[in-house]
């Protein structure tokens, strides 16, 4: 299905300064993927369904943590690096980011840039987007702001290019990391096609000591363990289940094989949970399995980008090598 929805930018107001990196989703839909992954073994659901408003809250508070880095990171390596990125991007670009987008994130390369010449965002929550796009269409009123309500990880049409300048996309936050490899490469060769000519710069989680990782995704104030909890209460808010919060815990570790920090659901006891009529049980420590988080290597990432079509350029890292900023320059 293609889709191509512009909506009005006029009117909305700043928005949170990092973004929900995925889309909301309908009730029916949550209800049918709950259901399949109560009924597997083992259980599995897709970390979309974190992003709800609290969420989306709670994940913006994860984004200030001291033990989470990717955020300060990443925003630190655009900062350091904006007017080489930025000579790269070239003057009269448009700006397709994927995602609602992070305002913060966007307004370095903005600020960079030779005349920005449009930003399009893209992302399935209109009203999310609507405000990030007002918001900058306020701050920066040459740009041309195209907002496209469509889900990134599906086919859609962009907005046609600018004549003058280049097409590039922008994917920050390893938001790819939550992708299976499978999904990440279809992005990336999605990607590659709706940029021909352009490129993509991407954000990604590096490979580091264990012990960072399992900080990040542990922290001391209990913010990540309520944002994993949040998904049984956001199934209790929207599909009546009564999941008793404190009879579940946070569990989240690095799986040094797969190369990614999984998290989970853990059930502290055997109990039961009904949705929408039917039983499911749960034994005393077994888990629901709701989100991966992948890490790479810069050059793990690189042949994973040319694989989808992608030609791998300069990549800029922080000096511990926590995360990485890559440019993959799509051919046309
Ligand atoms: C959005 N995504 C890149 C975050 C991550 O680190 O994988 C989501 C997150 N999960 C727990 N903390 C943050």
């Amino acid at each position: 299905m293609l889709t191509h929805n512009l909506i009005d930018v006029a009117g909305g107001r700043e928005g949170e300064d990092t973004a929900a990196p995925q889309a909301p989703t309908s009730n029916s839909e949550f209800a049918r993927d709950l259901k399949h992954a109560l009924a597997a073994r083992p259980r599995s659901i897709s970390p979309k369904y974190f992003y709800d408003a609290q969420g989306s809250a709670l994940f913006d508070r994860i984004c200030e943590l001291p033990e989470y880095y990717p955020t300060r990171t990443e925003l630190a390596i655009l900062g350091g690096n904006a007017h080489e990125i930025a000579a790269h991007i070239g003057p009269n670009a448009q700006i397709v980011e994927f995602g609602a987008g992070s305002l913060r994130k966007v307004r370095l390369l903005l600020d960079a840039m030779k005349q920005p010449a449009g930003y399009v965002p893209i992302d399935i929550s209109g009203e999310h987007m609507a405000r990030s796009a007002a918001a900058l269409q306020h701050d920066y009123p040459g740009l041309r702001v195209e907002p496209v309500i469509a889900d990134y990880t599906q086919d859609f049409e962009l907005p046609a290019p600018l004549a003058a300048g280049r097409r590039v996309g922008f994917f920050p936050g390893s938001t790819i990391g939550n992708f299976t490899p499978q999904e990440a490469l279809h992005f990336l060769g999605r990607a590659a096609r709706l940029l021909r000519g352009g490129a993509l710069l991407l954000g990604a989680d590096l490979i580091k000591d264990p012990a960072v990782l399992h900080a990040a995704y542990n922290d001391a104030q209990g913010v990540t363990a309520a944002f994993n909890l949040n998904l049984l209460a956001r199934a209790n808010r929207e599909l009546g289940t009564r999941f008793l919060l404190e009879q579940f815990s946070h569990s989240a570790f690095y799986n040094a094989p797969q190369q990614r920090i999984e998290m989970h659901l853990v059930s502290r006891c055997a109990q039961s949970v009904v949705l929408q009529g039917e039983i499911f049980e749960f034994e005393e420590g077994e888990t629901l399995h709701t989100e991966n988080s992948c890490k790479f290597t810069t050059q793990g990432l690189r042949r994973l980008a040319a694989r989808a079509g992608f030609r791998p350029g300069p990549v800029w890292t922080d000096a511990e090598r926590l995360f990485c900023v890559q440019w993959l320059h799509a051919p046309a």
